[in-house]
C-alpha cells in the first residue's frame, strides 16, 4: 500500500517574514492530516528558518534541487550533504524549470537524484511533456527518455524514489490535465518502472487545486500532488492535504 503524499513546492517565493506568516496559519488549522505525507520545499536559503518552524509538526521539509556533485569548486551549487545536514527528507530534482532554464539534460538529473539517495533522502524526480510534445503523440516517448537513465542508474534502488508527472502545459497555466489524461501517463511510468514500480509513489503535478484535488487522488495510479501555486495558500495547500488523506 503506498502511503499518499503532497509536496508544495515553493519555487522563488518567500521571505523570512512571509515564509512564517504562511507556515503559522498552515499549523494553526493543522487538525487532521495523519495518513498523508507532506512536505514543502522552500528555496534552499530558507530550509533553516523553515525546519525550525515545522519542528514538532508532522510536515517535512524538502529541497528544490541538489547538485550531482559531493562538494568542490562548483560555485552556486547545494550538495545533497549539505540538505541532509538540515533534515530534509525530499529533494526534487528534474524539474521542468530545471531542464528548461538550466538546460538539464535527463542524464544529469538521474545523477542528482542518486546523490540525493546516497545521503539518505528521497529523490522527487520529475518528468513531463510540453504541449507540442503532447500535440505531436510524443507524451510516452518524452517520458520514457526522461525516466530511461534513472532507470538504468538505480537498478535495485529504484524503488526508493518518488516520481512526480507534470505536464509543462499545466504548470502555472491553470489548465490541469484531466483525471483520465494523468492516469494514463501515471499507469505508462508505473509499467516503465518493472518491478519497483508498485512501490513507488508517483505524484501529479501542474494546476493542482482543492477544487480537482480529489479527482485526481481517487485515481488508482496517482498517489500525491506536486503542488506549486496553491502551496502558497495556506488554505488551498491544508485543504489539497486533506483531499490525499
Ligand atoms: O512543482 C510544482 C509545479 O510545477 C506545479 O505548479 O503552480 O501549476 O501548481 P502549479
Amino acid at each position: 500500500m503506498r502511503r499518499s503524499l503532497v509536496m508544495g513546492n515553493w519555487k522563488m517565493n518567500g521571505s523570512l517574514a512571509a515564509n512564517q506568516v504562511l507556515l503559522e496559519a498552515l499549523l494553526a488549522k493543522w487538525q487532521g492530516v495523519h495518513k498523508a505525507e507532506v512536505a514543502v520545499a522552500p528555496v534552499s536559503l530558507h530550509l533553516a528558518q523553515v525546519g525550525q518552524l515545522l519542528s514538532g509538526s508532522n510536515i517535512q521539509l524538502a529541497a528544490q534541487d541538489a547538485s550531482a556533485h559531493a562538494s568542490g569548486a562548483f560555485t552556486g551549487e547545494v550538495a545533497a550533504a549539505m540538505l541532509s545536514e538540515l533534515d530534509c527528507r525530499y529533494v526534487i530534482v528534474g524539474h521542468s524549470e530545471r531542464r528548461q532554464y538550466h538546460a538539464e539534460s535527463s542524464e544529469l538529473v538521474a545523477k542528482k537524484a542518486k546523490a540525493v539517495l546516497a545521503e539518505g533522502m528521497v529523490p522527487v524526480v520529475c518528468v513531463g511533456e510540453t504541449l507540442s510534445e503532447r500535440d505531436a503523440g510524443q507524451t510516452l516517448a518524452v517520458i520514457s527518455e526522461q525516466l530511461s537513465p534513472v532507470i538504468a542508474l538505480f537498478g535495485a534502488s529504484l524503488a526508493q524514489i518518488v516520481v512526480a508527472y507534470e505536464p509543462v502545459w499545466a504548470i502555472g497555466t491553470g489548465k490541469t490535465a484531466t483525471p483520465e489524461q494523468a492516469q494514463a501517463v501515471h499507469a505508462f511510468i508505473r509499467d516503465q518502472l518493472g518491478a519497483a514500480g508498485e512501490q513507488v509513489r508517483i505524484l501529479y503535478g501542474g494546476s493542482v487545486k482543492p477544487a480537482n484535488a480529489e479527482a485526481l487522488f481517487a485515481k488508482t495510479d496517482i498517489d500525491g500532488a506536486l503542488v506549486g501555486g496553491a502551496a502558497l495558500k495556506a488554505d488551498d495547500f491544508y485543504a489539497i492535504c486533506r483531499a490525499a488523506d
